[in-house]
């Protein structure tokens, strides 16, 4: 009953970390609708890794690729999808722009300690590799604050379980 009442995508944007992926397929589930993340679908299309395209093409390709990959997703899913976007894809004015004209954009978002803490459990984050990741963290999320602002649904998630930040989203949807 949920789902039909939802008649465009769900995209979910925030910094690395903050959990966008976990929350955006149990989101899904609760939904019935598909789930989707970006970031593997750019690695689907691609036929690369994402350290891989970073190291190969930059990242300017690889906002490129992103944008199309989920204007894509969004224009195959005209009624209910959630997405799970990269970090830097809403920074990106043109991805921010189309994003925002399709879909209701949730932005998530978490202190530095969360994000440190659960960008540590994998090494696939190419724009960490280069120095200190609690100083990256820290400054990428200053510095895209702005950005990830002008989304109309702001979540604050906790460093508890995923289910509460789920359970405001919900809130938020009905
Ligand atoms: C990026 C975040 C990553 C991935 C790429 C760049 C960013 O996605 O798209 O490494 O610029 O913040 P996650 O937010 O899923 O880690």
């Amino acid at each position: 009953a949920l789902a039909r009442q939802i008649d465009r995508p769900i995209v979910l944007v925030g910094m690395m970390g903050v959990g966008k992926s976990s929350v955006g397929k149990r989101l899904a589930s609760i939904l019935d609708c598909p789930f989707v993340d970006a970031d593997d679908e750019i690695e689907r299309s691609a036929q690369m890794r994402i350290p891989e395209i970073f190291e190969t093409y930059g990242e300017d390709y690889f906002r490129d690729g992103e944008r199309r990959v989920i204007a894509r997703l969004m224009a195959e899913n005209e009624g209910c999808i959630v997405i799970a976007t990269g970090g830097g894809a809403f920074v990106n004015a043109q991805t921010r722009a189309l994003i925002l004209e399709k879909a209701v954009t949730i932005w998530l978002d978490s202190d530095v300690d969360t994000l440190v803490e659960r960008t540590a459990r994998k090494d696939n984050r190419p724009l960490l590799q280069n120095g200190d990741p609690r100083e990256i963290l820290t400054r990428l999320r200053e510095t895209r604050q702005p950005f990830y602002a002008q989304a109309p649904i702001h979540i604050v998630s906790g460093q508890g379980p995923h289910v509460q930040t789920i359970n405001k989203v919900l809130q938020e949807l009905t």
